[in-house]
């Protein structure tokens, strides 16, 4: 859908994300000719610089950032022109001025706080009295929202205070990336899998976010948040909420937020016993393998006991899901990047065939987020040749890049989607002020549990698949993690 004419004000436009992700994304979409002629992308941050200079500033961010089968010299200058950049202190009142004068209020405008939370009131305050926003502004807002349920309504309250809620747009860039949308699509837009997806049919369902990298360079950060409040109170939360609700009656910024609100609120407060934290060792330099720095010295902090692994079963209370466990997994330098869902369905209730119990395996349904995104159904079928009837699993698997052909060859990068939709002033990807406060609400008494008692994380090997225990965590229930490969 094309967009309308549209000012972009990006507050931290010299800061990492916006160098990294939301300048490039917006020049993969100008480059995909979806930015109207005449859209401008305006940066604001405290470095005192010109146009020109911030255009220096951007055009390495496409060097370094956009496949250079992107990099066109004609298409990069023309981008360029659609960029302009102003000096602004966000405490202050220096800048402000000039901001007004170049945004365009006959125009969509949005103001994307690229900027550390504590500068989304002083921000949304000069917005206003500056007389820059309106009353149709758009602005986009970053995690962390919060980090704990109090922080998370101070900073509603604050955007409150000058925003109504359809104008704000917190980012999760897990919603923007094209198999999350298709978790609704292949749940809603097909008959063959809705029908049994409850708690009747569903044994149990795994969500793992594997990730190869460690704090090093952000430490200081995630040494005060950890793996319970950078990734699953928020992207984890949402993979469960798009697996677990209930059918929305239509596609529809609210009615959608509605049932994920609901799943939040359905969720079990968690017991010590499920819930298993780790932090990773470091390795020493061997043959091939240069030595790689443990958490307490990527954190810079030999005390800590954050975890930068977490895994937990989680129960769904309600309905659908009653006796159904979800268990989520995510942490930094495990084996493999390895991103997926996985549905596994109860064995058939009576056997026909002459097969021990044991060679029945379930039907596994995998959602592949990253890499090589997919969708993998396992199913039994007869193994081939003559020695009567034996049974086989196999794998009906689909890369989605190969199944669409061209289209799948180019999937857009979360922020590319997101920062359309803004524009485009649909909120169905963004979380809602009371959805982030209800996640907090359930993530607070599990965080305060494990400080209460002490707990630290149990070591594991970077490169490994995070702490043993973890496994327990499965294997106690009869149940095992799907491997995470390399
Ligand atoms: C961010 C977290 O929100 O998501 C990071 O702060 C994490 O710690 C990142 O690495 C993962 O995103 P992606 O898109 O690489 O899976």
């Amino acid at each position: 859908i094309p967009v309308d004419l549209f000012d972009l004000v990006i507050f931290g436009a010299t800061g990492d994300l916006a160098q990294r992700k939301i300048l490039p994304g917006l020049y993969r979409r100008f480059h995909a000719g979806q930015m109207p002629e005449g859209a401008r992308i305006i940066g604001a941050a405290r470095s005192e610089m010109d146009a020109e200079g911030f255009r220096v500033q951007v055009t390495k961010a496409i060097a370094d950032f956009v496949d250079p089968a992107k990099h066109d010299d004609d298409t990069i200058a023309a981008f360029l022109q659609s960029l302009d950049y102003v000096s602004v202190d966000a405490t202050g009142e220096g800048g402000w001025d000039a901001l007004k004068a170049k945004v365009d209020p006959a125009r969509i405008n949005a103001f994307y706080f690229s900027v550390a939370p504590v500068l989304f009131g002083p921000l949304a305050d000069r917005l206003k009295s500056h007389g820059i926003a309106g009353k149709d502004s758009r602005i986009v807002v970053e995690k962390p929202f919060g980090r704990d349920l109090a922080s998370a309504r101070a900073l509603n309250a604050t955007l409150a205070a000058h925003f109504e809620e359809s104008q704000i747009y917190r980012i999760d860039h897990y919603l923007g990336k094209e198999t999350v949308q298709n978790l609704m699509a292949v749940r809603f837009a097909n008959i063959l899998f809705e029908p049994l997806w409850n708690a009747q049919y569903i044994d149990h369902v795994q969500i793992t976010v594997a990730e190869t990298v460690g704090v090093g360079g952000r430490g200081s950060y995630y040494d005060k948040s950890g793996a319970m409040r950078d990734m699953v109170q928020n992207h984890l939360m949402q993979l469960l909420c798009l697996i677990a609700m209930e059918p929305p009656y239509h596609f529809d910024p609210d009615a959608v937020r509605d049932e994920k609100v609901k799943v939040i609120r359905a969720l079990q407060p968690i017991p010590a016993a499920d819930i298993v934290r780790g932090q990773y060792l470091g390795v020493k330099a061997s043959a091939g393998r240069a030595e790689q720095p443990g958490y307490l010295a990527d954190s810079e902090n030999p005390d800590s006991r954050t975890e930068s692994y977490i895994a937990l079963k989680v129960q769904v209370a309600n309905w659908r899901w009653q006796g159904t466990p979800f268990y989520l997994r995510t942490g930094k330098r495990l084996r493999g990047r390895a991103s997926e869902i996985a549905i596994t369905f109860k064995a058939p209730p009576h056997s026909i065939f002459d097969q021990e119990e044991a060679s029945w395996r379930e039907n596994v349904l995998v959602i592949r987020l990253q890499p090589d995104e997919g969708m993998n159904l396992k199913v039994m079928i007869k193994e081939p040749g003559p020695g009567g009837m034996r049974l086989v699993q196999v794998p009906l698997d689909m890369s989605f890049a190969e199944a669409l052909g061209e289209d799948g060859a180019d999937i857009p990068d979360a922020y590319e989607r997101l920062i359309m939709d803004v524009i485009r002033g649909n909120q169905t990807l963004f979380m809602r002020g009371d959805e982030v406060e209800a996640a907090w609400a359930w993530t607070d008494p599990i965080i305060a549990g494990w400080e209460a008692r002490g707990d630290r994380p149990r070591p594991y090997d970077a490169g490994s698949s995070g702490p043993e225990d973890a496994l327990m965590l499965m294997h106690r229930d009869g149940r095992r993690w799907r491997e995470i490969r390399e």
